[in-house]
């Protein structure tokens, strides 16, 4: 079996922070939401896999190689302009061949990863296994609706009027016989080549398309909040040999849960910190700064004073204010200080598109 990731699409719900960098680089628990997914292909058995991406791929391939370091084969194809996740398998063609593939969108963060999915496809004779779970708001989703056998009666994508909860969460496994399907395929009104209608019209001709609906949790990290909220998920389910100290606690620091911290790295006496937390390397926690659970800081950050709590701080951020962060992520390089001189106020550099809460 093959695996697409896919890793195009523009990110535009999450700007400021893609207008430099691809969204599925951006780092959950301090690693890049990729990561996840090729762990994820990887524990479900795909050995070869195609990196699918878009115009805006800054970093991916540098930093993921040739897939060894994750015990993959990785190739990367190019899909220009993201026109549709059908389009991501049109453009992968050749190198799908006429294997089973699992596609799996890079931005989807899951909780048991792919391997259940791959495991019923194994064991049954579906031409395609599509992941899906009850949402409250399934307008922004491939939804699809099912008899009371489990039998698909409708799919689509991102309906006004849903027929049912469940959404498509972004795991699929096909068969080729999707191929000619797709090659036929019509693009939508949003301008899309949809694997929802792909989908469809595979349940049309064959009747074995199979929804498996799964516990436990899923993300789609489209926007700011879906990063906090998948950075808090995978921080309170790591295991605590995750959180490895490999940098110093100083004697006298008040240190408390599951707290990684990378070589290098300090937190000094009279500083606060309650897990679950990661501190990358070279991060530099001070006395009588706060960091509180759910926060990843990245390699290099000093905080001097501040509290931080639930945040997505990257790297060399300094922050030297008296006062608390919460539910914020803070870009590369980022400075926030005290004003200490008149006038009065507060004084910003916002880049485009930058969300500011006082
Ligand atoms: C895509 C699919 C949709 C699916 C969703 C899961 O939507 O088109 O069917 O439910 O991923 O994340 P997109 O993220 O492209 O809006």
């Amino acid at each position: 079996m093959k695996g697409l990731l896919l890793a195009g699409g523009h990110g535009t719900r999450l700007r400021p922070l893609t207008w430099n960098g691809n969204k599925h680089m951006l780092p959950i628990a301090n690693r890049p939401l990729l990561y996840y997914g090729l762990e994820h292909l990887k524990e479900a058995g795909v050995r070869d896999v195609a990196i699918i991406l878009g115009p805006i791929k800054e970093g991916i391939e540098e930093q993921i190689g040739d897939g060894s370091r994750f015990g993959v084969r990785v190739h990367y194809i190019s899909q220009g302009d993201p026109k549709g996740l059908a389009h991501a398998v049109l453009c992968a063609r050749e190198f799908l061949g006429e294997d089973d593939f699992l596609m799996y969108l890079g931005d989807n963060m899951l909780e048991h990863g792919a391997a259940p999915y791959v495991q019923r496809f194994a064991q049954g004779d579906a031409t395609a296994v599509v992941g899906a779970v009850k949402v409250k708001d399934p307008r922004h989703y491939g939804v699809v609706e099912l008899d009371g056998q489990s039998r698909i009666v409708s799919i689509e994508e991102k309906p006004a009027l849903p027929k049912s909860n469940l959404a498509l969460i972004g795991v699929y496994l096909f068969t080729p016989a999707i191929h000619p399907i797709i090659e036929s395929l019509k693009p939508s009104a949003r301008g899309e080549l949809e694997i929802t209608d792909a989908i469809w019209a595979l349940h049309q001709r064959t009747g074995k398309v199979q929804v498996i609906e799964l516990d436990g949790w899923w993300k789609d990290t489209g926007q700011p909040n879906d990063l906090l909220e998948a950075n808090e998920r995978v921080l309170a389910s790591r295991p605590p040999a995750f959180f490895r100290v490999e940098g110093r606690i100083d004697h006298g620091a008040n240190v408390s849960g599951h707290v990684a911290l990378g070589p290098g790295g300090e937190i000094a006496a009279g500083a606060t910190v309650r897990g679950p937390v990661v501190l990358g390397q070279n991060v530099r926690i001070e006395s009588g700064a706060y960091i509180g659970p759910y926060t990843s800081i990245g390699d290099g950050s000093v905080i001097r004073r501040a509290e931080v709590e639930r945040s997505i701080l990257m790297e060399n951020v300094t922050v030297d204010v008296p006062f608390r962060i919460v539910d914020s992520i803070v870009g590369r390089g980022t400075t926030m200080t005290e004003r200490r001189h008149l006038p009065k106020g507060h004084s910003f550099v916002l880049g485009d598109a930058s969300q500011v809460v006082l």
